[in-house]
């Protein structure tokens, strides 16, 4: 027989053959670890749907940091549950919240760390919404005055970046400027910027303790079945002086990411969430799966699909079965 076709298999010979041919590489750098900072005393509480995850108050951080750091994880997100929420959300912009306090914790123990924070008011509002409500309608210009302020107290406190998730248009125009004018022009802005009303954040609102107390959020993140809208979020972002874009969730919208990698020259982050997280630790406490496999497979795709940057869950112990291969 005469047949034409190419031996692929001959680069997949041997593990040295593979390693040659290899062309993505999941780095430590590359994980950016979310922790939930609780106000209080003494809080150290699993969330139930994500194993390994917990609301810790400050006197639980520096444990928490400590083997972040020793593991070689570089940056930190940072979420915050407030003792008291209301209607305006005045725990996520006041100078002595837990996320502003939880910054100047680390920013003073451990200074080379990246802190990053999740600018947002859902959950600090009563209502669980990310912006003001009035006639049960989410207000955006109104809301964005709250989240410069927010912004600003946080870079005051000395995050590092600010990450703006709450999905108003002019978001980060806003923060931009009002970063600038207190100041903060060498702040960068992560702006959540593609962002989808996803079912896949339910266990991080049982952390958060931010499930809209009516309706849903639809009116302002976007609809999962849409692909050129993402693109729309995007080159606004860009326009309004983003510094890093983030795709969320992760998993179901790999596209979304490569097409806005393709598009937008900007680091691109893929916020790989909760709901993605439960599954696959579900899935590994059933022994149906392979934890260390699966999860290295997601994020390394991850990465393949042009996300530079990966916010995970899985942060510790992706940096932990890192360090074993090396
Ligand atoms: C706040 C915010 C959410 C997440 C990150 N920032 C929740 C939401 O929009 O409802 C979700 C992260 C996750 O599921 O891991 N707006």
């Amino acid at each position: 027989m005469d047949l034409q076709f190419n031996r692929h298999r001959r680069l997949r010979k041997s593990p040295n053959m593979r390693a040659l041919i290899r062309e993505n590489f999941l780095r430590t750098e590359d994980l950016i670890y979310p922790i939930f900072v609780a106000e209080g005393d003494d809080i150290k509480r699993e969330i139930p749907s994500m194993p390994g995850i917990y609301n810790l108050s400050l006197d639980h951080l520096e444990e928490e940091m400590n083997e972040v750091v020793s593991l070689g994880i570089k940056s930190v997100l940072l979420f915050g549950i407030p003792k008291e929420k209301d209607a305006c959300g005045e725990q996520a912009y006041h100078d002595h919240g837990i996320v502003q306090e939880a910054t100047r914790f680390i920013k003073a123990k451990y200074p080379e760390i990246i802190v990053i924070a999740d600018t947002c008011l859902c959950e600090y509002t009563d209502h669980g919404h990310c912006g003001l409500i009035e006639n049960g309608e989410v207000l955006n210009d109104a809301s964005l005055e709250l989240l410069v302020q927010t912004a600003v107290s946080q870079a005051k406190a000395g995050a590092d970046i600010i990450a703006p998730s709450n999905m108003m248009d002019g978001f980060t125009a806003a923060i931009r400027a009002g970063l600038d004018e207190a100041g903060f022009e060498d702040i960068p802005v992560m702006s959540y910027a593609v962002k989808y009303a996803s079912a896949f954040y339910g266990p991080f609102r049982d952390a958060a303790d931010s499930t809209p107390q009516f309706g849903d959020r639809k009116a302002y993140q976007m609809d999962p079945s849409n692909r050129m809208e993402a693109m729309r979020e995007a080159e606004s972002d860009l326009m309004e002086g983003a510094d890093f874009l983030i795709v969320k969730p992760g998993m179901p919208y790999l596209d979304i990411v490569r097409d806005v990698k393709n598009t937008i020259n900007l680091p691109i982050v893929i916020y790989n969430v909760s709901g993605e997280y439960s599954m696959v630790k579900a899935a590994a406490q059933n022994g149906w799966i392979d934890e260390q496999k699966i999860v290295m497979e997601m994020l390394t795709g991850m990465k393949r699909a042009g996300s530079d940057l990966i916010i995970t869950y899985h942060a510790k112990d992706a940096a932990r079965w890192i360090k074993e291969q090396d």
